[in-house]
């Protein structure tokens, strides 16, 4: 299959475009296109037989459930089956942005977009493009745009480099401008729970619900599978077990992700040096690492890096695929 790649305004979207890629849509193709957070790979959410190739241009296991994503509440209210308070509070809070809520489904939405349980995950995202594409195609079931298993896009170079060949169409916005996926909260149990922590803070969270909630990545349908894989493998040291790492691994091509190197000493030659301004550039440099065939990143904790909750499930959830 031949992919077009389609430059679109990131502000402005044009319209032409926005229009001929809802039509392709329209007609049960996936489309990847730029969220605020990472590229998704959408297709119609009420469409299953087009839902089915998002999993099979991604390799995705089917029991994994697909976020749908709204362009206004109105596309969300028949999707879900009681819109209560909390779901309100956080809309009016967050939306558009990086939060995924969770709620009861009505029967509108297929099985495969559910990954077979009783809830969906719903999210407005806030990139102009995404909103005007949903705007024209109705709600877009949409994971990120990677080969399952690999770090999430943020650029369609990296959309390119997972899924050339397997899908039709990438609208090409340049690199998006978060980088870590949305925070998906699970409302549909009895204590709020974040399943995966992402754009918005628990404690965001927290102070608009007026409550505590629950993290537990473990209770998530993804928490079995393989995430974030890379050829390098990804060490965490502090700059004072610094140089026992390095001399452990001596022999090994080795990078670093620092910021603030003063107290990193001595500096070995041969060691590269990876900056981390935001931690969305976290799968960036997952991505780079293995094309300058680095076979260990250390990350070094104390080193100004911006290491919150996110960040930090990602570190861990990039360790343990490696092992597997
Ligand atoms: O920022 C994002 O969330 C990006 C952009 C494209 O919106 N999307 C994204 O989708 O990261 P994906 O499929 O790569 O990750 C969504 C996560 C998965 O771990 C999935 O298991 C969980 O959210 N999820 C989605 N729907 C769910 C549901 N109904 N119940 C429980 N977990 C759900
Ligand atoms: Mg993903």
């Amino acid at each position: 299959m031949l992919t077009e790649r389609w430059r679109i305004n990131q502000e402005y979207p044009e319209a032409g475009l926005i229009a001929a890629a809802a039509e392709k849509l329209s007609g049960g193709a996936v489309v990847a296109f730029p969220t605020e957070t990472v590229y998704g790979l959408g297709a119609l959410a009420l469409n299953p037989e087009a839902v089915e190739k998002i999993f099979i241009a991604k390799d995705r296991p089917p029991a994994n459930p697909l976020i749908v994503h709204i362009a206004d509440l109105s596309q969300a209210y028949p999707l879900i089956k009681s819109w209560n308070p909390m779901a309100e509070k956080l809309a009016l809070a967050f939306w558009p942005g990086p939060l995924t809520i969770i709620l009861p489904a009505t029967e509108l939405v297929p099985a495969v977009v559910r990954g077979g349980g009783e809830g969906v995950g719903v999210r407005m995202p806030a990139h102009p493009v995404a909103k005007a594409l949903i705007q024209a195609s109705g709600p877009l079931a949409a994971p990120s745009a990677n080969r399952s298993g690999r770090p999430s896009p943020r650029t369609a170079d990296e959309v390119f480099e997972d899924l050339e060949g397997r899908i039709p169409l990438l609208l090409d916005a340049g690199a998006t401008p978060g980088g870590l996926e949305s925070t998906v909260l699970n409302l549909n149990a009895e204590i709020p729970t974040i399943l995966r922590p992402g754009g918005v803070s628990r404690a965001q969270i927290e102070d608009c619900l007026g409550r505590e909630v629950n993290m537990a990545p473990e209770l998530g349908p993804a928490a079995a599978l393989s995430h974030y894989q890379t050829t390098a493998q990804i060490l965490v040291a502090t700059t004072d077990e610094l140089g026992e790492a390095l001399n452990r691994l001596s022999g090994k091509k080795i990078a670093m992700i620092a910021n603030n190197i003063t107290g990193i000493n001595p500096l070995t030659s041969e060691l590269t040096i990876y900056t981390l301004a935001t931690a969305g550039e976290f799968y960036t440099r997952l991505r780079q690492a293995e094309k300058e065939h680095i076979d260990v990143l250390v990350l070094v904790r104390d080193a100004g890096l911006p290491w919150d909750e996110a960040m930090e499930h990602r570190i861990a959830s990039a360790i343990r695929s490696f092992r597997k």
